[in-house]
């Protein structure tokens, strides 16, 4: 029995050196493997690195123009890579890129606008978290080293930008500034639109214009008085973006305040009184039981462009009229009164794009925005999918929209006053679709209010 035991024992040891080794040689193999492509990696990623920083970092720029730096960082073309907007649609078209290589260009385009640097560097799709050189977005490096324009159009990311390795001069409105650290040279560009429409304007493959605000203002009565997109989103005395002055536009670069907050709704500050909204009811008593028609006009006073420009797929926004009696009760949401099932300029949830609720709001509300449909003239809200604009109903610049609801007063409404409110919305992207790809919550903003009062009697 002791000997059985003895046998088993040697037997065991010697199986067990012999996986051991076993187990101890494909260690070794795939140790060897990961170091292997570990090298390989750093060589490229050198390589890409390396040009990379030929885009200084803005902290350096930072060091010498501190206020430029705050404010740049608080503005959403710092976000323009890292926000979860950006992120989630990115993911959403990179996974449609696996099987579809016809939308290869559209999709390497996204970091071409989003994240310029990593573009140059052919880091495509950016490497995850490699020393975060992508999270930079549209910093101050790339936009004051942009040269030109390739073609007459801007559109689709066509600046010249050839920034190399060594510290390049920088461009700017200025005709005499010095600096210790880089050459100047004067840019008329940089104080034109088409500097911007270089980005804000963007067509994809099937040649569906995906957002157009530089062909929108280009078309405006602003473009004709001489506006230029920098003049409304980059000046303003004490930085509170009134719209400046004609006299104030031709002033010389230098009595300008210039901003790089770069105002919107999706940004923490906003042009104030872009869009106002005004209410009447027909009459100042009714009784109740009777019908009024409620009017409410909404103008694009400030916008250079339509309002929502960018994205115009996504932003949401919608006009919510309520009646407020005079017990405070509930109010009562007026609904506009066209026919179900709701056609694009009223407010639905019914499934839309892969299924989700088409705008996650309450129903029956007025809606201004566009939407796109897909070859199967299906909707989506994915830019390399869109095959044709089907529906645009956006304020234009300067237009004068006017909305009729008719609501009849219910019997039980106590007898007094009822305030007729009326609320603009405005909301980077429905509810829903966030959900959908992961971007978490959703604010709305209010941009505009406006209210009448009614007196009702029995
Ligand atoms: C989206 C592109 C963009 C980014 C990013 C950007 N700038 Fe600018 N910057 C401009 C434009 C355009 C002007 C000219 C505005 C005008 O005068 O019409 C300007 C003007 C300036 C001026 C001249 C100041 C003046 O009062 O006219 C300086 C200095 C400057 N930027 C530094 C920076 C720094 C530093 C950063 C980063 C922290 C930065 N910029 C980021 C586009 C940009
Ligand atoms: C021609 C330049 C350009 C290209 C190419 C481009 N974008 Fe954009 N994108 C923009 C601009 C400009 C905005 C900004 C507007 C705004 O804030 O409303 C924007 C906004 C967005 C937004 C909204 C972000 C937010 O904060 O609400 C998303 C999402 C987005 N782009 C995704 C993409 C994806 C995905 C691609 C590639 C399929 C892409 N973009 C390609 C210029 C571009
Ligand atoms: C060592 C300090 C210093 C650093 C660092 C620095 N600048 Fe400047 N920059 C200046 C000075 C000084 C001026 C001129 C100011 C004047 O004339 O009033 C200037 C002017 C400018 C102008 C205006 C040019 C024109 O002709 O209109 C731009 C644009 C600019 N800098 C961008 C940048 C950017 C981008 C970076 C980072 C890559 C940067 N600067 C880093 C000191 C610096
Ligand atoms: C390199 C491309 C690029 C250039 C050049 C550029 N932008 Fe942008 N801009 C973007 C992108 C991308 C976003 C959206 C960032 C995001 O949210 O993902 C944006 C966002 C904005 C916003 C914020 C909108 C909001 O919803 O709050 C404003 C305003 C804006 N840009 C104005 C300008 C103006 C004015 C210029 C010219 C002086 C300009 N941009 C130049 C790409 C660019
Ligand atoms: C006459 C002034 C004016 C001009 C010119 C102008 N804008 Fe605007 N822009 C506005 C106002 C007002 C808003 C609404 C947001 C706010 O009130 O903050 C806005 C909004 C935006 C937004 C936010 C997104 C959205 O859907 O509304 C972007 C991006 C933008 N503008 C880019 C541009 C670009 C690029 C140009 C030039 C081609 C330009 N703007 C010209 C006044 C102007």
């Amino acid at each position: 029995m002791k000997k059985l035991f003895f046998i088993l024992i040697i037997v065991s040891i010697i199986l067990n050196t012999s996986l051991l080794s076993y187990s101890d040689e494909k260690k070794d193999k795939k140790e060897k493997e990961e170091k292997h492509e570990k090298e390989e990696h750093k060589k490229g990623w050198e390589a890409v690195e390396k040009r990379y920083k030929h885009f200084e970092n803005p902290q350096v720029c930072g060091g010498c123009h501190p206020e430029f730096f705050e404010e740049w960082k608080e503005s959403k073309h710092s976000r323009s890579f890292t926000n979860n907007i950006f992120q989630g649609m990115y993911k959403l078209s990179l996974s449609d890129l696996k099987g579809n290589e016809n939308i290869k260009d559209d999709i390497n385009r996204c970091i071409l606008c989003h994240s310029p640097s990593a573009f140059f560097a052919g880091d495509i799709p950016p490497t995850p978290d490699e020393d975060k050189l992508a999270e930079r977005g549209i910093m101050c490096d790339f936009c004051h080293t942009v040269e030109g324009i390739k073609g007459a159009l801007p559109h689709n990311g066509n600046f010249i930008n050839n920034n190399g390795p060594d510290i390049d001069p920088k461009r700017g409105p200025w005709k005499d500034a010095k600096s210790p650290y880089h050459q100047t040279i004067y840019s008329e560009l940089h104080t034109k639109s088409e500097f911007c429409g270089t980005c804000h304007n963007q067509k994809n493959s099937n040649g569906v214009w995906i957002q157009e605000t530089y062909n929108e203002w280009k078309n405006s009565e602003w473009a004709k008085e001489g506006y230029q997109c920098q003049d409304c989103h980059m000046m303003g005395e004490g930085k509170s973006h009134p719209i400046i002055s004609k006299e104030f536009m031709k002033a010389d670069a230098r009595q300008k305040t210039v901003t790089h907050r770069f105002p919107g709704f999706g940004s923490n500050v906003k042009i104030p009184d872009a869009v106002i909204l005004k209410v009447s009811v027909n009459k100042p008593k009714a009784k109740l039981g009777e019908e009024l028609i409620i009017k409410v006009s909404v103008t694009n006073k400030k916008a250079g462009h339509k309002f929502p420009s960018s994205s115009p797929n996504l932003r949401q926004l919608w006009l919510e009229i309520n009646a407020i009696d005079n017990k405070k009760r509930a109010p009562i949401l007026l609904k506009t009164d066209e026919e179900k099932p709701a056609p694009y300029d009223i407010t639905s949830n019914t499934p839309a794009y892969k299924d989700i609720e088409r705008d996650g709001l309450p129903e029956g509300n007025r809606i201004y925005h566009s939407v796109f449909v897909d070859k199967g003239n299906q909707h989506t809200y994915a830019f390399h999918d869109a095959a044709k604009m089907a529906f645009d109903n956006r304020l234009k610049p300067k237009e004068t929209r006017i909305e009729t609801y008719k609501w009849k007063i219910p019997e039980d409404t106590p007898v007094g006053e009822v305030i007729i409110s009326a609320k603009l919305n405005y909301r980077s992207m429905p509810q829903s679709l966030s959900d959908y790809i992961e971007a978490g919550e959703m604010p709305i903003t209010e941009v505009a209010y406006n209210e009448a009062s009614v007196f009702v009697a029995k």
